[in-house]
């Protein structure tokens, strides 16, 4: 019952996942079965977080069904593992580090310890000095070299050194100063930096470079430009000060570009990149919401952190909604998973997501480096509603793929909207619940006869329904509900991890492509030789050097 190279017992041999899957070839009933048996299960499957509401009774799944699941969840230790994670214990195994990224929003008197050392003090200290930073800033008291007052933000960094505060940026544009520019640069293209930068006055502006290793070759790369972008007009070495700040745990790296140590926010190597939007990666959001706003986000996700880590099992939301993509990931073969947030102000809330699942959970090795033989982390896709709904969900709905998908909707638009535009907000909500109905229940051939469509257009225009979706609703799109709602889907991809016996905390898929790129650059640039280069990439080169030319 064992792999060899472990005590564990393999996933797919524990009696917990053979009984899913038997469970699974028995068949599922449509969820107009499901419905029609037990209306009650609208009511009963929700579960509600801080200010969430999250419906799961749109899945295929029977109270045998979820207690399945859980069983499933016991037999592989989610929640010893869970404690293990709050306990500060070295769960990245294969960068041997503490993952705490709940520390990061713990409460001022909470004693987290690493090695024996209680972070919280030190985390909250970065949180004071940051506040101090953009209040400063934010009065104008922190002014450029030539003493004009910063009026432009740049975030320069790349992956979890972008992506959250870019995202959270979009998210809470309504909780903004107005009269500040906010901008993220993280593509090595240059035109990424040039459109960020080529209204803007280097006077006026202030660098973040984010970058918890410092070394990433995009966000050094913009850095550089950047920094030659401002001297080449402010004219003098002393100018940086004023106008770049570093995000880093790399002090050595950060003075060595140049920029004042004074001038570094820092964070620690149990925060990992994806995981490290509520650090110091944030200062750029917290210049654009304020201090107090930013603490709101914070409290927020302390909230699911706390239901995560003490709500029981049927009721902890992360654990039901890890359990429900296993479900579909592993028994039914889904390959992906849509996240459709109907607001526009999420409109990269599936991006950030992407690297916070797909890089988490795109793992193939189990911990002990065994190969899995179960599919591990979906494809995670989605754009915000009801863009959506005149583009891809015609697949969704009459394709030939099984995709569970998330919808997240507000009961309230901003305030900031006029009354008339708010107005608009039923509307949106009137697609957001038509489209979990129309994906649950369908619509049946007999329903479309019904209608008196021509009987060779009835299978065209026949709906097979049984799409799985959970519904997520929030009061509003404030702050806080951000905090739950990344906390959420952070601890979704653990529960997810945790089963799957992976290492949900390290990325070292990415790291081939990194050297890769060092190596061919002179290939391009100068037109060296690569030795080793394969045929293809080789001549691909060579037309690339001969299309340049041209
Ligand atoms: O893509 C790999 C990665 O290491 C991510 O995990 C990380 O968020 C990103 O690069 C940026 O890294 P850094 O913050 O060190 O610049």
């Amino acid at each position: 019952m064992s792999d060899a190279s472990s005590d564990t017992p393999k996933l797919t041999r524990r009696p917990e996942w053979t009984a899913l899957a038997d469970h699974r070839a028995g068949g599922q009933p449509h969820l107009r079965e499901l419905f029609a048996a037990d209306p009650g299960r609208a009511e009963r499957y929700v579960v509600r977080v801080g200010d969430l509401h999250i419906d799961y009774s749109k899945h295929q799944v029977s109270d045998e069904t979820l207690a399945l699941l859980q069983e499933l969840a016991v037999a592989t230790d989610v929640f010893g593992q869970r404690d293990a994670m709050f306990r500060g214990d070295r769960i990245n195994t294969t960068e041997d580090r503490a993952v705490l990224h709940t520390a990061l929003r713990a409460p001022r008197d909470a004693v987290i310890e690493v090695d024996g050392e209680n972070v919280v003090p030190a985390v909250h200290a970065v949180l004071d000095k940051m506040a101090g930073f953009a209040d400063r800033v934010r009065s104008g008291e922190w002014t450029g070299h030539t003493d004009k007052r910063i009026k432009n933000i740049v975030n320069i960094g790349i992956g979890g050194s972008d992506l959250g505060p870019a995202m959270a940026f979009e998210a809470l544009r309504p909780f903004t100063d107005r009269g500040l520019t906010v901008r993220f640069v993280s593509n090595v293209d240059g035109a990424d930096l040039h459109e960020a930068i080529r209204d803007l006055d280097p006077a006026e502006t202030l660098f973040i470079v984010a970058s918890k290793t410092f070394t990433t070759i995009e966000t050094i790369t913009n850095a550089t430009s950047a920094r030659k972008w401002l001297l080449d007009v402010l004219g003098d070495d002393k100018a940086v000060a004023k106008h770049f700040v570093a995000l880093s745990t790399n002090a050595e790296k950060v003075t060595g570009f140049g920029i004042d140590a004074d001038n570094m926010f820092e964070f620690w190597d149990w925060v990992g990149g994806r995981y490290s939007f509520d650090s110091a990666i944030g200062l750029s959001l917290m210049i654009a919401i304020g201090p107090e706003r930013f603490r709101e986000l914070l409290d927020g996700f302390h909230t699911v952190d706390e239901h995560f880590r003490t709500a029981p099992a049927e009721e902890n939301a992360p654990l039901l909604l890890g359990l429900l993509g296993i479900w579909y990931g592993n028994f039914f073969d889904a390959q992906s998973h849509a996240v459709l947030p109907y607001s526009h102000y999420l409109s990269k809330f599936t991006a950030y997501l992407q690297q916070l699942d797909m890089e988490s959970n795109g793992k193939s090795v189990q911990k002990d480096g065994t190969p899995v033989e179960w599919q591990t982390g979906p494809v995670v896709w989605g754009t915000p509603g009801t863009n959506g709904q005149h583009a891809y969900y015609q697949l969704i709905h009459q394709g030939t793929k099984l995709i569970p998908a998330d919808f997240i909707g507000f009961a309230r638009p901003v305030d900031e909207l006029s009354d008339e535009l708010k107005a608009q907000h039923d509307l949106l909500m009137a697609n957001f619940f038509a489209q979990t109905q129309a994906l649950a229940f369908g619509k049946t051939e007999e329903e479309v006869r019904e209608e008196g469509v021509a009987e060779a257009q009835v299978a065209h225009r026949t709906f097979r329904g049984n799409h799985p979706t959970t519904t997520i609703l929030a009061p509003e799109l404030t702050p806080s509900v951000l905090g739950q709602l990344i906390a959420l889907y952070e601890h979704k991809v653990f529960v997810q991890g945790a089963v799957w016996n992976i290492d949900s905390f390290d990325q070292w898929g990415v790291e081939l492509g990194k050297v890769l790129a060092k190596r061919i650059e002179p290939a391009l640039t100068e037109g060296a030789q690569v030795p080793g280069l394969d045929p293809s990439t080789t001549a691909l080169v060579a037309a690339y050097r001969s299309l340049k030319e041209v």
